[in-house]
């Protein structure tokens, strides 16, 4: 068990990727907060709890400061620490050329997919720093924070803005024993890209040399390497895990 006694917040952790995370960190030893807006989360908490697992739902918005502030806080009074902050959280827009992107649009997907990343980083650092050090924390960027996309101006920008803070936060953390990583994903079978249409599916698809999108629970295993010790020479990196797209 790789995960055993660390005290894990997952964002996002209702869906997709992030419940994936949660079901692979519980069956690891980890005692998991799992965070989202949809009380979804409580349904899975419920039922890993009933399998035995250490886990409970908080319902916290990650663009709102003092609600990811207050979860970081009842977390580290509750377990006396905060080991593991998996910064999930996300939203995807229907592609539009820039000139039709709205700035209410664009400031939803900044303050989601990159502040909601910065809150997360900001408190649970803050929080190991108090314990002493010592720590990780996995931020969800993507493939298409390296790469550009027609279409995804606002997505672009925040995730190559979450590869760089993190590029940053890993300097910044490094000598203190948190470990500041970022797992860049391809496209991945979730709720997220479930309304694309299959003529845009093909296309994404014929974009991953692995010839097939990812699986979440492909995403979880590298989170849960990036969280684990296993991972104690990584500071500050963006691992792709992108059936290759990035790589042509
Ligand atoms: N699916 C993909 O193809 C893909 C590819 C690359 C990166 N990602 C990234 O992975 C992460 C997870 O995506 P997913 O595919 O599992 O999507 P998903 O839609 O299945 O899950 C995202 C979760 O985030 C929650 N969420 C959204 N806004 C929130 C907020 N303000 N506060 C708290 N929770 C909020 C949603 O309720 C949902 O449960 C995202 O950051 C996404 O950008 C996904």
């Amino acid at each position: 068990m790789k995960l055993k006694n660390r005290v894990a917040i997952v964002t996002g952790g209702a869906s997709g990727i992030g419940a994936a995370t949660v079901r692979r960190f519980v069956a690891e030893g980890a005692t998991v907060v799992l965070t989202d807006l949809s009380e979804r989360g409580e349904l899975l908490a419920h039922e890993l709890a009933g399998a035995g697992h250490a886990v409970r739902f908080s319902r916290v918005d990650v663009t709102r400061e003092h609600e990811v502030r207050e979860l970081v806080a009842a977390v580290a009074l509750e377990f006396g620490q905060l080991d593991i902050m998996v910064a999930n959280a996300g939203i995807a827009q229907q592609a539009l050329p820039v000139e039709s992107l709205t700035s209410e649009a664009w400031h939803q997907m900044l303050d989601v997919n990159l502040t909601g990343v910065f809150f997360s980083n900001k408190y649970a650092i803050a929080q190991m720093k108090r314990q002493g050090g010592g720590g990780a924390v996995v931020n969800i960027a993507s493939v298409l924070g390296h790469v550009g996309r027609p279409g995804a101006t606002a997505y672009n920008a925040a995730k190559g803005g979450v590869v760089n803070m993190t590029r940053s936060l890993g300097v910044a953390c490094a000598k203190e024993g948190i470990r500041v990583n970022a797992v860049c994903p391809g496209f991945i079978e979730t709720p997220l890209i479930a309304g694309a249409s299959d003529e845009s599916l093909a296309q994404v698809t014929g974009l991953h040399p692995i010839g097939r999108l990812g699986r979440a629970e492909e995403i979880a295993a590298a989170i849960t390497f990036l969280a684990s010790d296993d991972a104690s020479f990584m500071a500050g990196a963006s691992l792709m895990v992108d059936g290759g797209y990035a790589a042509q």
